[in-house]
């Protein structure tokens, strides 16, 4: 059966990538159609809405989207639309693989293959609690962790693991010192993993967590943990495989899911033809998995990995001369 998704292309180099990708797509023979819908800079210049309702709508009927990166603009009045994003579509997972890929610049060649699962819709990024004395002397902001929340994350990050043959979860906090919210997280993380006795379950401190990935990345194989902190810790991990050319992430909800690159939009490349599609094809990888054609994200993934492999048309921040264009070509006569 054909899945329609909504495509958003974004700003930047964003176009640029959705081209890319769906030319990959294509080639796949994926069973998608597309339905495009606009946000970002974008957005605001033809529809005065930087999130226009239809964009809304189109989610919220397909149920599935691959973005590209949103240019969020500097100034008052203006709040991140992927932050919007996940809370008008309660994405509470957030999923950031992260593994190494050949013919990358990486301190770990081949070591390392985790998975980050970050809770994304509380924590530390409250709009509410957020203030500022009229002085400017003093400011504080609230955090709010729930039983809900910290048990469907770590319920996800368990059975993601089960789904896929991964054989540990690391529980990540600071619950030695932020005991009302790190506390309960930390507690609820080990009653489900109680559910769970053919996974392995560890506990770790955010501080000795971040030392351990850089020293012995390949010691992980799923780490769940809270807003703030998963934030951090999923870009470390991006780092321990080449940065961010190569990182995709999920947001998945109960209703909808919503899959992109990692990246922003890369004002400083953008209309040249040089910009790295892998984080998006990535994305679009899991966005296959999601909808349970296995087998073409496996494809996807191996044709990535086998063109990185032969160095064909590599793009420069690859250590290539390609265009994003020819890149995605190369990928394309390989899936
Ligand atoms: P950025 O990720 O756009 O760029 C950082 C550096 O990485 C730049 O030098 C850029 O050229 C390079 N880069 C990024 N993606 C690349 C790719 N695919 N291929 C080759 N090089 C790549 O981060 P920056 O400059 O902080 O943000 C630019 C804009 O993106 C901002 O408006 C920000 O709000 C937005 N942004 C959007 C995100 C999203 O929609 N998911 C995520 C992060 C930032």
């Amino acid at each position: 059966m054909t899945q329609t998704i909504t495509i958003i292309r974004g700003d930047g180099i964003g176009p640029e990538i959705m081209d890319a990708t769906l030319h990959v797509l294509n080639a796949l023979d994926a069973k998608l159609a597309y339905e495009e819908a606009d946000a970002g800079l974008v957005a605001l210049e033809k529809h005065g809405d930087l999130l226009p309702q239809g964009t809304l709508d189109s989610i919220r009927k397909n149920r599935i989207a691959l973005k590209s990166p949103l240019t969020t603009p500097v100034g008052e009045g203006f709040s991140s639309i992927n932050v919007a994003l996940r809370r008008h579509f309660d994405l509470y997972a957030n999923v950031r693989p992260a593994k190494s890929f050949p013919n990358t610049k990486t301190r770990f060649p081949g070591d390392v293959d985790l998975i980050t699962v970050r809770e994304n819709t509380e924590g530390a990024y409250l709009s509410e609690g957020q203030t500022v004395s009229p002085d400017r002397d003093v400011a504080t902001s609230s955090t709010r962790i729930t039983r809900k929340g910290s048990e469907r994350i770590v319920r996800y990050a368990f059975e993601l693991a089960r789904n896929t043959g991964r054989e540990k979860v690391t529980a990540v906090h600071k619950a030695n010192i932020i005991k009302s919210t790190s506390g309960l997280f930390l507690s609820v993380a080990r009653e489900v993993a109680a559910d769970y006795r053919d996974i392995q379950f560890q506990e770790m401190i955010v501080d000795n967590a971040c030392m351990q990935l850089v020293m012995r990345p390949e010691q992980f194989d799923v780490l769940v943990t809270t807003n703030l902190f998963g934030d951090i810790v999923s870009d470390l991990c991006a780092g321990l495989v080449g940065g961010l050319g190569l990182a995709p992430g999920a947001n998945i909800g109960t209703d909808a899911a919503i899959f992109e690159a990692v990246h922003g939009s890369a004002p400083d490349i953008a209309g040249k033809g040089v910009a790295n599609p892998c984080a998006l094809l990535l994305g679009a990888a899991q966005m296959l998995d999601h909808l349970g054609q296995v087998d073409n994200a496996n494809r996807l993934r191996a044709a990535i990995i086998a063109t990185l492999e032969a160095k064909d048309s590599l793009t420069p921040d690859l250590g290539g001369t390609g265009s994003t264009q020819v890149f995605a070509q190369a990928i394309a006569r390989r899936v």
